[in-house]
């Protein structure tokens, strides 16, 4: 069932939207050559606790998740684990992350480069960008969810790269995952009608070579079958009467370090 949120829910969400979004751009200032990814976590966690949330993702799951954040570097589609490796120049680094207070969730990810990365790593992390864009100007009532899944998977395929199947986009609000799942994938026209009120956190994630992928020993890393670059990026989105919405936004401050 999908629950449709009410005004004040959906700014208890956009509450800890700003937080992620604002430890996003903290990890962009942070995240360079030499930088270990358990250094970001540590920073992340400190930054989200501070503001008066917790982590969405710690301790989820089975086994438990054991960070506060994901940190996904180069093959690694999602779900990595932070720990003391050292970013190199020219490395991307997805960095996912969800905050919880007042009895809500919020959800986003962004794929940061490292130093300079060669062109090709630019227009996948371009194309991933792009896709996310066009799938949240989708998310309009009236239409139905494969319009989205059909506008993400368009801009990923045109620019040349694959999306990946077996993880999908979720409906957010009390629970971290809710219901509906989001294909990257789909039709236009097909699946359930959208509605206002319905926040979907949605989030592409889009490879260089094959879509498939597999899963490390660690029980969370997941990472491409050939091992070509993935990237990922992922805003809450509140859909409503005057069209989508993104909760997932910084402080100006933030945004301009
Ligand atoms: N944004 C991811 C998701 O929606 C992050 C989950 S990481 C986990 O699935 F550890 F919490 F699973
Ligand atoms: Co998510």
């Amino acid at each position: 069932m999908i629950t449709l949120k009410s005004d004040r829910e959906i700014e208890l969400i956009r509450k800890n939207g700003r937080i992620v979004a604002n430890t996003l751009a903290l990890m962009r200032r942070h995240a360079a050559p030499g930088v270990t990814t358990k250094e970001l976590d540590g920073i992340a966690e400190d930054y989200i606790r501070g503001e008066g949330a917790v982590p969405s993702f710690l301790g989820y799951g089975e086994p438990p998740y054991p960070a506060a954040i994901c940190t996904s570097v180069n093959e690694a589609v999602v779900h990595g684990v932070p720990d003391g490796r050292a970013l190199q120049e020219g490395d991307i680094v997805g960095i996912d992350v969800g905050a919880s207070s007042g009895g809500f969730h919020g959800d986003g990810a962004a794929t940061l480069p490292i130093g300079r990365i060669d062109d090709e790593t630019g227009r996948l992390l371009a194309a991933t960008q792009a896709a996310l864009a066009a799938g949240i100007a989708k998310a309009l009532p009236g239409g139905r969810l494969g319009d989205v899944s059909a506008a993400i998977q368009g801009a990923a395929e045109d620019a040349g790269f694959s999306v990946v199947r077996a993880l999908v986009g979720h409906g957010i609000g009390r629970e971290m995952h809710e219901a509906p799942q989001i294909p990257n994938y789909g039709r236009a026209g097909r699946g359930v009608r959208l509605k206002t009120g319905m926040v979907l956190a949605l989030e592409p994630m889009i490879n260089i070579g094959t879509y498939e992928v597999e899963l490390l020993d660690d029980e969370w890393t997941i990472v491409t079958a050939d091992r070509t670059l993935s990237a990922h990026f992922e805003h809450t989105v509140a859909i409503t009467e005057d069209g989508p919405v993104i909760l997932t936004v910084a402080d100006p401050e933030f945004l301009d370090q």
